[in-house]
């Protein structure tokens, strides 16, 4: 014979059904309520700013080939570059495209050409794009960070 368990699953000491998945005191509601809360701050966070240290390590993996924070290569040097006008590196040749433009560099401007340099600035010589847009805004944070040491 098969013994039954005195205890119901899902039931309180009155027998009174109870939904696991439901608190069942304040202190439960307020302590769910808490995680809730928590559980959405992180998200926010990186979602609304990017995050520099991510972005360092995806400019050096990614950026690295042409581009330095202090010098010209096959890109211009990216030092003060967010804030400061398309195509205005000291002594880079850029092509007319970016020489022409009157954009400045900031959070939208780098997030629309880092997705399409192409459709933003057409006849630009920069051949790459960040399809990822949370990668974008990281590499953002990292720019914006390396522009005012
Ligand atoms: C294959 C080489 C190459 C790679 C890789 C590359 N770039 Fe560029 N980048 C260029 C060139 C060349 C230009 C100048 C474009 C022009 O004059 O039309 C440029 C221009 C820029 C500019 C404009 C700067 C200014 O002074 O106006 C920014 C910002 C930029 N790149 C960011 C990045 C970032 C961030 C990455 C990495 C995700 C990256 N680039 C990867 C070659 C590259």
């Amino acid at each position: 014979m098969v013994k039954r368990s005195v205890v119901q699953p899902n039931t309180d000491w009155t027998g009174k059904y109870r939904p696991t998945s439901e608190p069942t005191t304040i202190m439960d509601k307020a302590i769910a309520s808490a995680i809730f809360i928590a559980s959405l701050l992180p998200a926010a966070h990186a979602g609304a700013a990017g995050d520099a240290q991510r972005g360092q390590v995806l400019y050096q993996s990614r950026c690295a080939a042409c581009h330095s924070i202090d010098y010209n290569g096959v890109g211009p040097a990216h030092k003060g570059v967010f804030g400061r006008k398309v195509g205005s590196a000291p002594n880079f040749a850029y092509s007319p495209a970016l020489q022409q433009s009157s954009v400045v560099w900031n959070e939208k401007t780098l997030d629309r050409w880092l997705a399409n340099p192409e459709k933003f600035l057409p006849g630009q010589k920069m051949g790459f794009t960040v399809a990822n847009a949370k990668e974008r805004a990281d590499l953002i944070a990292y720019l914006k960070q390396a522009a005012s040491q």
